[in-house]
């Protein structure tokens, strides 16, 4: 069964494979984000609908997220539904939803038997029942595993996700268990969607525009930003093992002079 016994596989007996000669694995980022976009363009761009576009790219995710895992990536957080994309055509809405819902179902066993610790961020509340369940389910059966950190924003917004962080603070103050002396910018971060993760070191965004769209807005202050012209449905190995060479390449400063760590701090 799943998670249990002798055949449970947790981080510790997952087998990181060979990285790349050129990459470092001692400088590799801990947490890559990504915003998955160029479907759309590159289904158009093969004479297909739009939402063949979004099939493919659930496959390329799929690779990504073993990938992460056998290179020793700590934690993966993706862009799969902004709380601006209600805005789109009704129909390729409810395809995603029930895109979303299948290929959890499909993936989750595969996903779990790799240690991967399956998380959501955004609100969750207004998505359909059964995309609802397959999350739950999906993140009830990966909690006991130690291998890498897979988060997915869906209905997410870092807007919102600050709205809601400044409420749930304002809740604590006026139930007179927290002081307005006592907010720092550690505790504003632990009432964010992301309070299992550390900022993520890595923003990949793949076709081509130069925007963040409202992701980890909070999150991302000191991120190393990194935009590809490749479509999301082609964002493959290559591809990536690219994108971090281009990341190990880059110097972060935090705001000094100098920084001996590619790794991200906390402020
Ligand atoms: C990203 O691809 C997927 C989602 C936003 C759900 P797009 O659907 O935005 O594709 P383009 O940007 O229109 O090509
Ligand atoms: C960002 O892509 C959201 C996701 C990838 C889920 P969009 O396609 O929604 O971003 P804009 O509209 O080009 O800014
Ligand atoms: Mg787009």
């Amino acid at each position: 069964m799943v998670g249990s016994g002798e055949q449970d596989m947790s981080a510790e007996s997952v087998t990181l494979s060979a990285l790349p000669p050129e990459l470092d694995r001692e400088r590799l980022p801990q947490h890559v984000a990504v915003i998955m976009d160029g479907n759309g363009r590159w289904a158009r761009g093969q004479g297909l609908p739009r939402t063949m576009g979004h099939q493919r790219g659930v496959d390329v995710l799929k690779d990504l997220v073993r990938q992460c895992g056998e290179w020793g990536i700590d934690a993966l957080t993706v862009y799969a539904f902004s709380t601006e994309n209600w805005s789109r055509p009704e129909d390729e809405v409810s395809f995603l939803m029930v895109l979303f819902e299948r290929a959890l179902r499909r993936e989750l066993r595969n996903m779990v038997e790799a240690g991967v610790q399956l998380r959501f961020v955004g609100r969750l509340d207004v998505l359909p029942q059964r995309l609802q369940d397959e999350i739950a389910l999906s993140v009830e059966q990966s909690r006991q595993n130690t291998g890498l950190k897979f988060t997915i924003a869906t209905n997410y917004g870092g807007r919102q996700e600050i709205v809601d962080a400044c409420r749930a603070i304002a809740d604590r103050v006026k139930a007179g268990t927290l002081e307005p002396d006592d907010i720092d910018r550690e505790l504003f971060a632990r009432h964010l969607y992301t309070n299992h993760l550390s900022d993520p070191d890595l923003v990949i965004r793949t076709s081509g525009e130069m925007r963040i769209s409202n992701f980890l807005l909070w999150q991302m202050a000191y991120a190393e930003l990194y935009v590809t012209e490749t479509p999301w449905p082609e964002f493959d190995r290559e591809a990536f093992r690219v994108a971090l060479y281009e990341y190990q390449s880059r110097k972060r400063r935090f705001g000094g002079l100098n920084s001996d760590s590619t790794r991200s701090r906390r402020p």
